[in-house]
């Protein structure tokens, strides 16, 4: 196999690169002296060094090279900002934007996709012109979710994929590793740099047998979910093997490695089988197909004798469907014993609304199955008890199932089909058939069921099953309804049966592609611009933060000593301030708002040191920086966990950060700092913490001497005039690290390049 081989059908300019992967790989294989799983074969195969990088699972931090970068338009905004302020032309790995978080349903497909596409104008044009200007894809408002357009378009097996969201493990489906990261990721690899992970574990999970009856893919995930918890797969890749994994579709594969997100798991794949040749090649990939049958053997399979840390096993012949929840996703009941566990917890039996689709459950195959249950329920004169919504996760899913009759068949059936996005499973639901506050069940073909995620209402119970469960109970409308066992009674008073769900996995007539909805970037791009307002309250463009100015730091305020948990949700809060992602300064308007002053007890209330005068923890910051003052936070144990939003670590370098001083940080977060030329240090002394008080001064000494593995020092000032005394501060810098620090960002330093 001599040619190069593109990566998709859309670039021209992007090729699979399995040949040099191979090379990485056998350099690792030679050193480690081992059988590997697959996830490790793509993995390693992605090194930056693969000659020197430590590999130890579960210990080392891997640094890697991303084939390829998908972004989320609700996570871009701030991502491509970011890169912009780099000031480079284009970016360094191939990258494509995704408009699929902004999209309301309301009232079905096409009116809603208007009303948003006018309320999010702004930040659809500003997608679409960077994207044009620095050389990324742009898939319009009604294209899609972000990963179902991955798997149709952009999957290919052991590609090492990252994706601004946390279900890009969708395409592990087509066996390629996807991992969701935060945008400050994203915006590493789009600007050259090695991208970062700690060398996951490996989890087995091990299939047998083959599933039969109303049991679907779906049914697997809800099943480990149950068994391994939320938790259960931090830090570890989930990898299946086994000879149950050859006998479902290459969506089934994805909707199983979407769901992965739930377990905590890092990414979850399957490696290269049959089902992805005739996937590929149903989505006009088929030379894509044909080049990775060549690196089967060698690359695209596990070794014989690889050890997993975990292996679980599933027996596929006596799976039973399950539903999920309510209000988390490992609450896992087979569906035979669901009406006598929700008459114990006092779940409502009744059930108002199914909504079937999303990235997780939006394939042909998903589609037709829950038709043909439709189609046998109105064999009998039945229609949908409840509400019943369909979300197709592509244009090219709803043109198809518009041309193959499953859209006319949700529709008799009392369906609405909503726009090609998100719409309710992020909330995006205006949702008018019951009011907030009222006690009532919804079933999805969704993944997550956090309490009010879909609708805002945290008294809805929310349970997440297979589409086919789904559909049989919008035509039940009752949570205990078992359709394997459980007769109902049609329009003539005649008890029957419903008949077992069935679906081609693929059309048989090929996909209808649908409207084209994607913008290729132009060859010619140097004198396009890119379009943010001035006035806009939602984007702003971020000027370059200043380097170190080369001196210690001196006589500085504690803005806060922050007590107990300061997560990320503490430091930048989400909910209403979404809104202001692209805007930096007034999303930093929500800085610290969330964290307990030491001082008071209080949130959001803290004294100004020069004015003795109290105020947010924003304005004082700001009121500091537009003085010329340099101010500190000292927080406690785990400074930062919670999510990857690097929001938390811009906010305090916009509003002229200097130092967060901790016990201990969430390593993302303490990563994110120094990307944003903040310096996170810890007290190795952890009485100091108790020790300091919010309104002494602090200097920190040592910097111009700043070296891995060197302390620095805190000096402090007290308030009560008593005399200074100084401790040690350590640090996780590297040298190169450092080197960010010194620039004033990693962009600033990737810049300079
Ligand atoms: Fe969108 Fe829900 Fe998937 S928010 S990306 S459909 S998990």
């Amino acid at each position: 196999f001599d040619s190069k081989v593109n990566m998709n059908l859309l670039e021209s300019d992007t090729f699979i690169n399995y040949k040099s992967q191979l090379e990485n790989l056998k350099v690792v294989k030679a050193r480690l002296g081992r059988p590997l799983t697959y996830a490790e074969k793509v993995l390693y195969a992605h090194l930056d060094n693969p000659h020197e990088q430590e590999i130890e699972r579960g210990v080392s931090y891997l640094k890697l090279r991303p084939d390829r970068v998908a972004c989320q338009d609700a996570t871009a905004q701030m991502a491509i900002l970011q890169f912009m302020s780099a000031g480079m032309p284009s970016v360094a790995t191939p990258s494509t934007v995704h408009c699929d978080h902004l999209i309301q349903a309301q009232v079905g497909g096409a009116k809603d996709l208007k009303r948003a596409v006018d309320l999010n104008r702004e930040v659809y044009d500003f997608l679409a012109s960077a994207c044009a200007k620095y050389n990324l894809g742009f898939w319009k408002p009604g294209s899609g979710i972000i990963h179902q357009i991955v798997l149709e378009n952009y999957a290919f097996p052991g590609q090492l994929l990252i994706g601004t969201d946390s279900h890009t493990p969708n395409a592990g489906g087509l066996g390629q590793l996807a991992i969701g990261v935060g945008g400050a990721d994203a915006v590493d690899v789009m600007a050259n740099l090695a991208w970062e992970l700690k060398a996951p574990k490996i989890i087995g999970v091990k299939l047998t047998g083959r599933m039969n009856g109303w049991t679907s893919p779906k049914d697997i995930i809800l099943k480990l979910a149950g068994i391994t918890t939320v938790k259960g797969g931090t830090g570890a890749i989930v990898e299946y093997f086994g000879d149950g994994i050859d006998t479902f579709s290459c969506t089934g594969m994805a909707t199983i490695c979407n769901m992965g997100a739930e377990i905590g798991a890092t990414t979850s794949v399957f490696p290269f089988n049959n089902s992805m040749v005739e996937y590929l090649n149903a989505t006009g990939r088929s030379q894509i197909a044909e080049f990775a049958q060549v690196y089967k053997k060698d690359y695209l399979s596990a070794d014989a004798g690889a050890e997993y840390d975990q292996v679980i096993e599933i027996d596929l012949n006596t799976l039973e469907p399950h539903v999920n929840g309510p209000f988390t996703p490992d609450l896992a009941t087979p569906v035979s014993k669901m009406r006598e566990t929700a008459i114990a917890n006092d779940w409502p039996l009744d059930i108002r609304v199914g909504l079937i689709g999303s990235c997780t459950n939006s394939s042909y195959e998903d589609m037709s199955r829950a038709a043909s249950i439709i189609k046998d329920a109105a064999a009998h004169g039945l229609k949908a008890k409840t509400l019943y919504t369909v979300s197709p996760g592509s244009e090219q899913i709803r043109a198809t199932i518009e041309r193959d009759g499953q859209q006319a068949t949700f529709e008799e059936f009392g369906g609405v089909v909503m726009a090609n996005a998100c719409g309710p499973c992020i909330g995006q639901w205006d949702r008018q058939d019951i009011k907030k506050g009222e006690k009532n069940t919804i079933v999805t073909s969704f993944n997550r069921n956090f309490t009010a995620r879909n609708d805002g209402n945290t008294a809805t119970h929310a349970f997440v099953a297979s589409p086919e469960m789904v559909t049989a109970y919008a035509i039940s409308g009752d949570l205990g309804f078992n359709p394997i066992t459980d007769k109902l009674v049609d329009s003539e008073g005649k008890e029957f049966k419903l008949a077992i769900p069935h679906g081609d996995g693929l059309p048989q007539r090929g996909y209808d592609a649908g409207e084209n909805t994607y913008q290729a970037p132009p060859a010619d791009r140097a004198a396009l611009k890119v379009s943010v307002s001035p006035e806009s309250d939602r984007l702003q463009v971020l000027t370059p933060f200043k380097p170190w100015d080369g001196k210690d730091a001196e006589k500085m305020p504690i803005l806060i000593k922050s007590v107990g948990k300061t997560t990320t949700d503490h430091i930048s809060m989400a909910g209403p301030w979404l809104k202001y992602r692209g805007h930096l300064e007034n999303i930093s308007n929500n800085y610290m708002i969330g964290a307990t002053n030491a001082e008071n007890g209080e949130a959001n209330n803290v004294k100004n040191l020069y004015t003795g005068k109290y105020d947010g923890v924003p304005a004082t910051a700001r009121a500091y920086r537009d003085e010329g003052i340099k101010w500190v936070v000292i927080g406690g144990e785990n400074f930062g966990e919670g999510s990857s939003r690097e929001h938390a670590a811009l906010e305090p370098r916009f509003l002229g950060g200097f130092a967060i001083i901790t016990k201990s940080f969430a390593r993302i977060h303490e990563t994110n700092l120094k990307k944003q030329g903040l310096l996170p240090l810890n007290f190795t002394d952890l009485s100091a913490y108790d020790k300091i008080n919010p309104e002494d001064q602090v200097d920190i000494i040592g910097l111009t001497e700043l070296a891995p593995g060197k302390n620095v020092t805190l000096v402090v000032h007290p308030k009560d005039g008593s005399a200074t005394w100084s401790t040690p501060l350590s640090h996780t810098y590297n040298a190169e690290q450092i080197e960010w620090f010194k620039a004033g960002s990693a962009l600033n330093k990737m810049a300079k390049n």
